[in-house]
């Protein structure tokens, strides 16, 4: 842990795990290893009806938005990663996820899904050529590049502010600054089998299993990521339910509902924090049926740490608190597109 990490806000962390000091902390590891799989999620494609009013939601929502030729690239502040890229079609639409990988693990890659019989697949118009393109086991495209590793080697910083006795903390509301998320932190994909992907998952790319809940499953990278990088649920065949993006306090994550609903996006889910995971929540509902996700406080698996998976029941690793989640939350509206 970091001087200034995280100190507190759940349950299980011991008194004297919240008095550490300067002395304890020492540099992450960012690879376990001997070990193959892929470190970060790169980015996600989606493609939307109408571009324009993409880049409007993407920008109220406080990314910065890059308008490449025909596509639209999903930036944060001060890092030049694209975490999403966004092209016209004709309807909304999953078109592939990114995985990036060290570049001395691409040829292990190479010879391990040629022993796994796993066909490649030529890269899609417009998109970065690179690497390795093939399909998973529900025919999602899906890309092995070599990228430099986007996902936390530690915890990411989080804090609640507040102030001094004797003064106000909270801004005026029409002085609240943006909020303006940090990174890329997950996606949540439907599945048609969510045993079939875990599986697949990790033969073929090297997650690893974080926790399961029914039929939702979250799983990690081998060489330290947030609990899940990725997360699957059960739907009749692949799509896009959600993209979740790091910000620094639960302060941030309700602003941001705020900013959202001020410019005409109230619907979605949240406040609240789930268990598996342990983030605070707020979805914000896209205007094509999925969800953009401000989230903190993950919990965090280091590099070296194998994380004991469980299959939890739904009543008690959906969230711990919040109020209930719209009757559609699940709902993949690109199956029969
Ligand atoms: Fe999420």
């Amino acid at each position: 842990m970091s001087p200034n990490a995280y100190r507190g806000g759940t349950t299980n962390i011991s008194p004297e795990e919240l008095t550490l000091t300067t002395t304890d902390w020492s540099p992450p590891k960012q690879r376990r290893p001997g070990a193959h799989g892929v470190h970060s999620l790169d980015h996600f494609s989606l493609t939307v009806p109408d571009l324009a009013q993409a880049a409007s939601f993407y920008r109220k929502f406080g990314l910065d938005v890059r308008e490449d030729g025909e596509t639209l690239g999903l930036h944060t502040d001060d890092r030049t990663h694209r975490w999403g890229s966004i092209s016209e079609g004709a309807q909304k639409k999953l078109q592939y996820i990114s995985f990036g990988v060290f570049a001395d693990d691409l040829p292990w890659f190479r010879q391990h899904l040629d022993e796994l019989g796993i066909v490649r697949l030529d890269p899609p118009s417009g998109a970065d050529g690179s690497g390795i393109w093939f399909h998973d086991c529900d025919g999602l495209l899906l890309q092995i590049r070599v990228a430099e590793k986007s996902s936390p080697n530690e915890k990411s910083q989080t804090a609640n502010p507040t102030s001094p006795p004797g003064r106000r903390w909270a801004p005026l509301r029409d002085s609240a600054a943006e909020v303006r998320p940090r990174r890329l932190q997950h996606v949540l994909v439907f599945t048609s089998d969510v045993s079939r992907s875990i599986d697949f998952y990790s033969r073929v790319l090297g997650l690893r299993l974080s926790d399961r809940s029914g039929e939702v499953a979250f799983m990690h990278g081998v060489h330290g990521s947030d609990h899940h990088l990725v997360a699957f649920a059960k739907s009749a065949g692949p799509g896009f339910h959600h993209c979740s993006w790091d910000v620094s306090s639960v302060h941030e994550v309700g602003l941001g509902a705020m900013q959202m609903a001020d410019q005409g996006f109230q619907r979605g889910w949240g406040l609240g924090q789930h268990v598996l995971g342990s983030n605070y929540f707020h979805y914000v509902r896209d205007p094509w049926g999925s969800y953009c996700e401000y989230s903190c406080g993950m919990d965090f698996i280091p590099c070296d740490l194998d994380w004991p998976a469980e299959n939890h029941n739904p009543r008690n690793g959906f969230y711990l608190w919040g109020p209930e989640p719209p009757r559609d939350f699940t709902t993949n509206f690109e199956v029969g597109n």
